[in-house]
């Protein structure tokens, strides 16, 4: 399903992704996931948007950033999935993210965000900046634009939502690319879109053994809820 030849703890490469991963608190995994297996996930991933749910507000915890997006839920993809599933919980992948992370990363249990697939579509679409409850976000790129297009991740590690607008790290990726992110203290956002065009991941949430929960906030319920709350 995915290159575990370069992406495993053993690999040639894995100790350089650690080492980014320490620190800038992300990574790139570029081409992640198998050539031979992409039309399969992404097959799925589009049977499954049929079930998605249009966002369009304001996040007000978040200073009142905007989203505008379709998404759908952990519950959804429970219930009509059991490849995107196998993917979160598959040993072998949290295996190597621990190796990058330094710690044990564990899967969640029921979050509504444990897993999700976020859609841009059309121009000025964009998932607006946040901080996620848990501390790991692991994403699959499905569609992306490319950074003309807009629709790529910018985050700011350790800093404020406003410092986005100032110089954040930009991660224009491609399909197939999966990027690592510690979310709970990197500002992050993915960059409005410029144009009508598709920007499409599957985000999988993790925690590591030694995190602290800080208060949890209402935006995933507000984001990914059936009815919005
Ligand atoms: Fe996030």
């Amino acid at each position: 399903m995915y290159r575990s030849d370069l992406y495993h703890p053993g690999s040639e490469i894995a100790d350089e992704l650690k080492s980014h991963y320490q620190r800038l608190h992300h990574v790139p995994f570029p081409g992640f996931v198998a050539a031979e297996f992409f039309p399969e996930l992404k097959a799925e991933v589009d049977r499954l948007l049929e079930q998605s749910r249009r966002r369009d507000f304001l996040m007000e915890c978040m200073d009142n950033s905007p989203r505008r997006m379709n998404v759908v839920n952990g519950h959804t993809i429970e219930r009509l999935s059991t490849l995107i599933p196998q993917i979160y919980n598959d040993q072998r992948i949290i295996d190597f993210l621990s190796h990058v992370v330094g710690e044990k990363v564990l899967p969640l249990t029921d979050d509504i965000d444990r897993y999700v697939i976020n859609q841009l579509r059309k121009s000025s679409d964009t998932f607006g900046a946040h901080y996620d409850d848990y501390p790991l976000s692991f994403v699959l790129i499905m569609e992306s634009p490319g950074i003309e297009g807009g629709g790529y991740a910018e985050m700011v590690p350790n800093g404020a939502l406003s410092d986005l607008d100032v110089n954040p790290i930009k991660l224009p990726l491609k399909a197939a690319d999966a990027y690592l992110l510690k979310t709970d203290t990197t500002a992050h956002r993915v960059a409005p879109l410029k144009v009508d065009v598709l920007r499409t991941a599957i985000n999988l949430a993790y925690t590591t053994e030694n995190f602290v929960p800080r208060a949890i906030t209402e935006s995933a319920n507000k984001l990914y809820a059936e009815e919005e709350a």
